[in-house]
């Protein structure tokens, strides 16, 4: 026992047995002074903490970005000049799973980033998808419902997930996404990343430029099919954790090849498209993607809980050199991440080390629960702003160029003068015969009890993306569920005109 470390309280005090309860007499009740029994209860009484409302079940790992293209004309920012090398971690994820859903399910699959840079943590909190399903952040909520369980079943309902999109002909790009080979990645490292918003480059003139990015992988696309998936989940529900963590422990490191899209403030008037517009991507045709690095997972982290469930990204983290974007979505996530996490981590989540920045932290901000580094500002005498004892100041340099706004406050109709079709065209065109007819099966089966009128309103979306695309689905419905079309009028089935 010599060489093992002493047990001890939380307290400190080491324990002398930590296997036989304190009773009063052999066959004796407890004894209420018994406090390492108490503290070993209600440490786990509390040994849980909220999952995430969405995105709960993950995995993740640490790595490194490498700067090896010349992007320093479009943006300060240190993490991306040249020769640039940042720690970071990265965390993936299904969207709609609760913390102990099985790994290999048909979803959107999370990519959040962490880039720990000398001014600051750049988070990029993105899917493995460019696009997303709705474009308005009041619609997100509803969204997430439809994906999660019924009040009354408490079952998922492929009900609600059909109503809701079919009414919101925005989610058919996502939709047709979702459903083709790439909602089912074999497991993380067979999967792109994007950043999928619209965020802005501003360089030391002052310039702004629109961006996208791209994460592409090194591993090349693999997907499961549906029978495939059912098959694997049967043997294990922690395939992804298994592929990613086991890999990295035997050496195997991921990589991902980093990219960008520009787009000048001028050009941005011109495209015929809302380029802030999360439903959308911008054709590589029109604007090439720019290689900038490589992105590598390389370490694993020692303990789950600490370092990847109580990881907190969030799009309001962003350095000197990049910015936002008039997408109203990425707005409302600039608020509701940081709120998320005082709820699910508490107050000073930052402080925690997976989240800690790796660069000196200086601000006003002052006690709150489990603060355990006062506050810091430079000076104990400086606990305000404006002050005299050289406590923290502004940095000027850091100012991002202003941002040209007009128009009058309104709530505007998203849907007018947008093409929610032509994109998912542009996609349904890139398949060959057999994503196509997977594509068409997987979509049956996930529309296995929807209403036939529901069915109808979708079918009629599917008929403007392509006619094959519509026919495709109708003769898979029939395979799988017998599903014959109900006669109902357009009316009835409730789709706007195109
Ligand atoms: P391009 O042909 O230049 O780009 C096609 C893109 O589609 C490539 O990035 C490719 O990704 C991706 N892709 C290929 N097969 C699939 C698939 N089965 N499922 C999903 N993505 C796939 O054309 P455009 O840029 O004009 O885009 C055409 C359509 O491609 C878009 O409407 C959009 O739906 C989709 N797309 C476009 C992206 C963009 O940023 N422009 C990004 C991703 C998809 P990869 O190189 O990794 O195989
Ligand atoms: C997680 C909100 C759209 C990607 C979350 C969480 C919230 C949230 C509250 C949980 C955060 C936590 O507890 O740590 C929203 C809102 C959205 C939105 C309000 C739109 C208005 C998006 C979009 C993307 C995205 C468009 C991708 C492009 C993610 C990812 C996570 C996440 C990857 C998991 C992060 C992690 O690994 O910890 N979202 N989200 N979300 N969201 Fe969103």
């Amino acid at each position: 026992m010599a060489d093992r470390p002493t047990l001890t309280t939380t307290a400190g005090a080491p324990i002398s047995d930590n296997q036989n309860s304190r009773t009063a007499g052999e066959r004796g009740p407890v004894l209420l002074d018994d406090y390492q029994l108490l503290e070993k209860l209600a440490h786990q009484n509390r040994e849980r903490i909220p999952e995430r409302v969405v995105h709960a079940k993950g995995w993740g790992a640490y790595g490194t970005l490498k700067i090896t293209g010349d992007i320093s004309r479009y943006t300060k920012a240190k993490v991306l000049q040249p020769g640039a090398e940042t720690p970071l971690l990265l965390r993936f994820s299904t969207v709609a799973g609760e913390l102990g859903a099985a790994d290999a399910e048909r979803d959107v699959r999370g990519f959040a980033l962490k880039f720990y840079t000398s001014e600051g943590n750049w988070d990029l909190v993105g899917n493995n998808t460019p696009v997303f399903f709705v474009r308005d952040p009041l619609k997100f909520p509803d969204f997430i419902h439809t994906q999660k369980r019924h009040p009354r079943t408490n079952m998922r309902s492929a009900t609600a997930m059909w109503d809701f999109w079919s009414l919101s002909p925005e989610s058919l790009h996502q939709v047709t996404i979702l459903m083709s080979d790439r909602g089912l990645p074999v497991a993380p490292m067979y999967m792109n990343g994007y950043g999928s918003h619209t965020y802005s480059f501003w360089n030391d003139s002052g310039e702004r430029f629109w961006v996208k990015f791209h994460f592409k992988t090194q591993q090349g696309h693999r997907f499961y099919t549906n029978a495939e998936a059912e098959a694997l989940i049967g043997k294990s529900r922690e395939t992804y954790q298994e592929e990613l963590f086991g890999g990295i422990e035997r050496g195997e490191f991921s990589k991902w090849t980093v990219q960008v899209q520009v787009m000048t403030e001028a050009e941005a008037e011109r495209t015929s498209y809302n380029p802030f517009d999360l439903t959308k991507v911008w054709p590589h045709g029109e604007f090439p993607p720019i290689e900038i690095g490589v992105m590598e997972l390389n370490r694993n982290a020692d303990n789950y809980f600490a370092e990847i469930e109580q990881a907190a990204f969030s799009p309001s983290n962003v350095v000197p050199g990049i910015g936002h974007s008039p997408d109203k979505m990425l707005q409302a996530r600039v608020f509701s991440y940081a709120d998320a996490h005082r709820y699910r981590l508490g107050t000073h989540y930052e402080a925690l080390p997976v989240n800690q920045p790796k660069c000196p932290v200086h601000h006003y901000h002052k006690d709150g629960q489990m603060n355990f580094f006062g506050q810091k500002t430079g000076n104990v005498d400086a606990y305000y702003e404006p002050n005299s004892f050289s406590g923290a100041a502004e940095q000027p340099s850091a100012k991002e160029p202003p941002l040209k706004l007009s128009g009058d406050a309104d709530r505007y109709n998203h849907r007018l003068g947008n093409d929610d079709y032509g994109q998912v065209t542009a996609l349904f065109n890139l398949f060959d015969a057999g994503q196509r007819s997977r594509l068409f099966s997987n979509i049956a089966a996930a529309m296995d009890g929807v209403p036939g009128e529901i069915i109808e309103r979708q079918l009629v979306h599917f008929a403007r993306i392509h006619p094959e695309y519509e026919a495709g689905v109708r003769a898979a419905l029939k395979v799988a569920h017998g599903y014959e079309a109900s006669a109902i009028s357009q009316e009835e089935k409730g789709v706007a005109a195109e």
